[in-house]
């Protein structure tokens, strides 16, 4: 039995559902995230998760007890703001002995729990600080600590990083993932930022619209994204869509608009003359200025329309002759790599039969 389910849990404001019959089990000791844009219901499945708000329908099972009648304090469960919300006259260790206090242990039990909870987050040394005397990362692990001192059996984690600088949030992550490996609590954590999600988490359920779209382990939801808006949302896709012309031995063919006839994996119940959509993904093209005739690969003629140059891989935009645009990511670093292509160039871009993903939807 998973640790957490939601069953069938629905929210609704007025007519809007926020969350909409969203049902989804988590693991013991597992790093789970919801991800999705701004105002998909990540924030309100939490908060119900949370007790800070009810579902108007399904329920929420923790540890095979519906939570339905348990107040927030009763529950097994604590949350990291994106906002640190420390206490800003108490000292790091006032903030972190705060939980301990409302549960009334023990003055006597205290002192080494906080010097565990700071030791868990690095802040061994740091107790007689005040917030203001932290950096931002620094606070958010005081947060950190303070949540995690009463062992809680669910850490829920909402937009924790948003507020810290690229570096400083890449340095978290990896701390993140240490911590959840170390004290071995199990994390739901919210974000829409999709690096983020596939850095961090064991799975992820994709949220779209007070809906799950996809779960699946991060590879899965960028190798194999179940829908168009999963492809799409999880960093850059191409979406080649067309009627299919054919369909046989587990490979289709596509009139893809704007680019033409191409060949891609299929599931075989894939209907001739239906509509199909293949993902492909930009670093899954090559561009040379011709490719060699009698390869089996699909090929396609067009133009270099721009090109972003990013250090260890250039992106291209690349039009089509028939007024598609397509995208390529090359690594710069390539080895055998002669050739670097300018705007205007006439290019070829391939890619293999396998390397796109047909989507279900
Ligand atoms: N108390 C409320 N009353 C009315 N509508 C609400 C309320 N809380 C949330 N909503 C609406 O529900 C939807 C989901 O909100 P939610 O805060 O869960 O989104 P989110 O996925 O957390 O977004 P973000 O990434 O911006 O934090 C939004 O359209 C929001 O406006
Ligand atoms: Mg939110």
């Amino acid at each position: 039995m998973a640790l957490l389910e939601i069953q069938g849990v629905t929210r609704r404001f007025g007519d809007f559902a926020a969350v909409d019959d969203v049902s989804l089990a988590v693991e013991s000791g597992e790093f789970f995230t919801l991800l999705g844009p701004s105002g998909c219901g990540k924030t309100t499945l939490l908060r119900m998760i949370a007790g800070f708000d009810l579902p108007d329908a399904g329920r929420i099972v923790l540890d095979g007890r519906d939570l339905a009648a348990s107040p927030p304090e009763r529950r097994p469960v604590r949350t990291v703001f994106q906002s640190y919300a420390l206490f800003p006259h108490m000292t790091v260790e006032g903030n972190v002995a705060f939980p301990l206090q409302m549960a009334g242990v023990p003055a006597s039990g205290m002192a080494a729990k906080i010097a565990g909870a700071l030791e868990d987050v690095r802040l061994t040394g740091f107790g007689k600080r005040m917030p203001h005397e932290l950096s931002g990362g620094q606070r958010q692990r005081v947060a950190l600590a303070r949540a995690l001192v009463t062992h809680p059996t669910v850490l829920l984690l909402d937009e924790p990083l948003a507020a810290l600088d690229a570096k400083l949030r890449e340095e978290m992550q990896i701390e993140l993932i240490n911590l959840q490996k170390e004290v071995g609590i199990t994390f739901v954590y919210v974000t829409h930022d999709q690096t983020e999600a596939l850095a961090l988490s064991h799975r992820i359920a994709v949220m779209n619209r007070g809906r799950v779209e996809q779960l699946d382990e991060p590879s899965r939801i960028y190798g194999q994204p179940a829908t168009r808006f999963v492809a799409d949302f999880i960093g850059q896709c191409n979406l080649l869509s067309g009627p299919v012309l054919d369909c046989s031995g587990g490979v289709a063919s596509l009139d893809v608009d704007g680019v033409g006839v191409i060949r891609a994996a299929a599931p075989a119940a894939v209907a001739r003359g239906a509509r199909g959509t293949v993902a492909l993904r930009p670093e899954k093209i090559r561009i040379a200025a011709s490719v060699p005739a009698g390869s089996p690969d699909n090929h396609v003629r067009g133009t270099v329309a721009d090109l972003l140059y990013m250090g260890d891989v250039t992106v291209y935009k690349v039009g089509t002759e028939r007024g598609a645009r397509l995208e390529a990511l090359l690594a710069n670093s390539q080895s055998g790599r002669a050739q670097f292509f300018e705007v205007g160039d006439a290019v070829e871009m391939s890619w293999a039969v396998d390397a796109g993903h047909y989507l279900a939807e």
